[in-house]
């Protein structure tokens, strides 16, 4: 008998997809509630903490409520070495708000992350789904102009 695949159970199998769900949960709801984290949960057979330890441990999802756009900036060695602190707070000055924070006005959600892929045009942020690249403090406010 084939041993490929023996034990792989319809449960097992959403499992391994749980960062899938969580993150199609995220675009639905904005952000990732207790109630949702608990919802998904009972639906995968998973205790809440676990789904919790994923869903609080990617710096993509978010487990509070997030402004209309939200800042990533690198904070990863390449674009630290490439002085990605001024562009944290460069930001900072920009929109008033340290990382981890919401403008009151619901504008920005502003946070660090690791890597994003841009190292070789470090240092670099991402603003929604976009990236940008090359960044220097003048850029900031250019850049944040477009999203509203
Ligand atoms: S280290 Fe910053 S984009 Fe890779």
């Amino acid at each position: 008998m084939n041993k490929i695949g023996e034990g792989i159970t319809p449960q097992s199998q959403e499992k391994r997809d749980l960062l899938v769900l969580l993150e199609r949960a995220q675009s639905r709801s904005g952000y990732l509630s207790q109630e949702l984290i608990a919802e998904l949960a009972e639906s995968l057979g998973l205790s809440i903490s676990e789904v919790y330890g994923v869903a609080s441990f990617y710096s993509f999802l978010s487990i509070k409520p997030q402004g209309r756009n939200v800042i990533r900036i690198c904070k990863s060695i390449p674009c630290y070495l490439k002085d990605a602190q001024t562009i944290i707070e460069g930001v900072r000055k920009e929109i008033g708000i340290k990382p981890g924070e919401t403008t009151p006005d619901g504008r920005f959600s502003f946070e660090l992350t690791n890597c994003i892929g841009a190292c070789d045009r470090a240092p670099a942020m991402m603003v929604n789904n976009d990236v940008h690249v090359d960044l220097t403090p003048k850029k900031i406010s250019q850049i944040l102009k477009v999203y509203k």
